[in-house]
């Protein structure tokens, strides 16, 4: 019977199959030890004269790192560790100098072969914990009643600014662009079906080479009609709550392999502290940072505010003329918005970005206007402010910002299978 080495455990005094990878292998004397992977876990396998038949010694010999095999075993629990009992082993493709040893190689090296580097134990455990995020991200609001609504990735307009928009021909004389974010339709969405929230790839053309910065990445965006900027915030707190306490639970193993200190995680219970932007400025102000009052924060900005916490904690009410056209403008202080950012601790900063957005048509109109943008490709925008226009919020979490925060990653290109970035598009 085949199984994975995940569920050894149920299989203890069996004779099993198992298919995989040649992970290692030594010999001590006669006795010989083989280490397999086979994408659930690892586990040492022994052969030994007698037990295990004469063939397999010599396909034993032939093996090299990354060759494929399977093979038969009885399994067995030796001081609380599983392990195999080889009786035999085929081989079914010979591996000839994989390129990735256990020697230390630079991350370019590494990044020219992300296709076999995610095979090493580190991206491994890095992109389990990604893959319980994404599943925990989707049960957490399906769980609160949400309807998933795919937002297109071709779009006509820009939502977060032209600057950073990639172009793509679409037939004939005809453009569009990438999707930057899918709010403008979660909007849409909102005022049909209450709470919505899409899941998938957004694109900015942004020529930053920062440890945060990807030119394509994941966005999880909820959006609830009648939701105003402190249920907002209520809301991602929530959110992040449960789907740390997911990744906690349920990728311990995950955690402990890449040596995360998992304190800061734990202490990750509501209510995370808010702070207004002026609040933030003083805080920079105090620590000596040379910060522009009124404008947006950098990525050291960030370091410094985010170095202050223990725990996720919130920037909210950035001035409005940092802001994308779409932010409602505090009725207590218009120059400020009604907008919000989750910023990660120890250091790591913005995770989410959303906020309060503008219901009113004539405010809207004006603001495209000053941010330059074709008021024709916001026709269909406008007609949610004409029929039935309701107070209305939601963010957008980056799952490989969070990601590179649960995983205490020093960079963001580790977070995704196959990272896309300024100097980086293969593999
Ligand atoms: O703050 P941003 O730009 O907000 C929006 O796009 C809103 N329209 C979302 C909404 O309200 N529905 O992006 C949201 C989040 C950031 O907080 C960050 O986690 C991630 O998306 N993000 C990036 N992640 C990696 N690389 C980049 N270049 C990113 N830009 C934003
Ligand atoms: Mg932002």
């Amino acid at each position: 019977m085949h199984i994975y080495i995940e569920d050894i455990s149920n299989h203890i005094g069996k004779n099993v199959t198992l298919r995989g990878w040649v992970y290692n292998k030594r010999s001590s004397g006669k006795v010989k030890f083989l280490i397999l992977r086979d994408g659930t876990d690892i586990i040492q396998g022994i052969l030994e004269p007698g037990k295990t038949d004469a063939a397999s010694f010599d396909v034993f010999n032939t093996l090299t790192q990354e060759s494929s095999i399977q093979v038969q075993a009885e399994v067995r629990e030796f001081r609380g560790k599983y392990e195999l009992g080889i009786q035999n082993i085929q081989l079914v493709h010979q591996s000839k100098d994989y390129p990735i040893t256990p020697k230390e190689h630079g991350v370019d090296f590494l990044m020219d072969h992300r296709h076999l580097w995610l095979r090493s134990s580190r991206q491994h455990a890095i992109l389990r914990v990604r893959s319980e995020l994404i599943q925990a991200c989707n049960d957490y609001f399906m769980g609160k009643g949400f309807t998933l609504l795919d937002a297109p990735i071709f779009t006509p307009s820009a939502c977060e600014g032209t600057t950073t928009l990639f172009e793509v021909k679409y037939f004939d004389d005809d453009k569009v662009y990438l999707t930057q974010s899918g709010q403008l339709y979660m909007e849409a969405g909102c005022m049909a079906f209450g709470k919505v929230y899409c899941f998938g790839p957004t694109f900015r053309a942004e020529k930053s080479k920062t440890r945060r910065h990807l030119t394509e990445f994941w966005m999880i965006e909820p959006e609830v009609a009648f939701n105003d900027l402190d249920d907002n915030m209520d809301l991602a707190e929530d959110f992040m709550e449960y789907i740390i306490g997911r990744v906690l639970k349920n990728k311990k193993k995950e955690l402990e392999a890449l040596e995360r200190n998992t304190k800061i995680l734990e202490n990750t219970k509501k209510p995370f502290p808010r702070i207004s932007y002026p609040e933030a400025c003083e805080i920079l102000k105090k620590e000596g940072v040379d910060f522009q009052s009124g404008s947006d924060f950098g990525g050291t900005d960030e370091t410094v505010l985010a170095q202050k916490f223990d725990k996720p904690f919130f920037v909210h009410r950035f001035p409005s003329a940092i802001k994308a056209f779409y932010m409602k403008e505090d009725p207590k202080n218009p120059s400020l918005s009604l907008s919000v950012d989750m910023l990660a601790p120890e250091g790591y900063g913005e995770i989410i970005g959303g906020g309060q957005r503008e219901e009113r048509i004539e405010v809207l109109e004006q603001k495209i206007k000053e941010h330059n943008l074709n008021q024709k490709d916001f026709e269909w925008y406008f007609d949610l402010r004409r029929y039935g226009s309701v107070p209305h919020s939601g963010f957008g979490m980056g799952i490989e910002r969070c990601l590179a925060w649960l995983c205490g990653l020093q960079h963001v290109r580790e977070t995704i299978p196959f990272p896309r970035m300024l100097y980086r598009k293969t593999p």
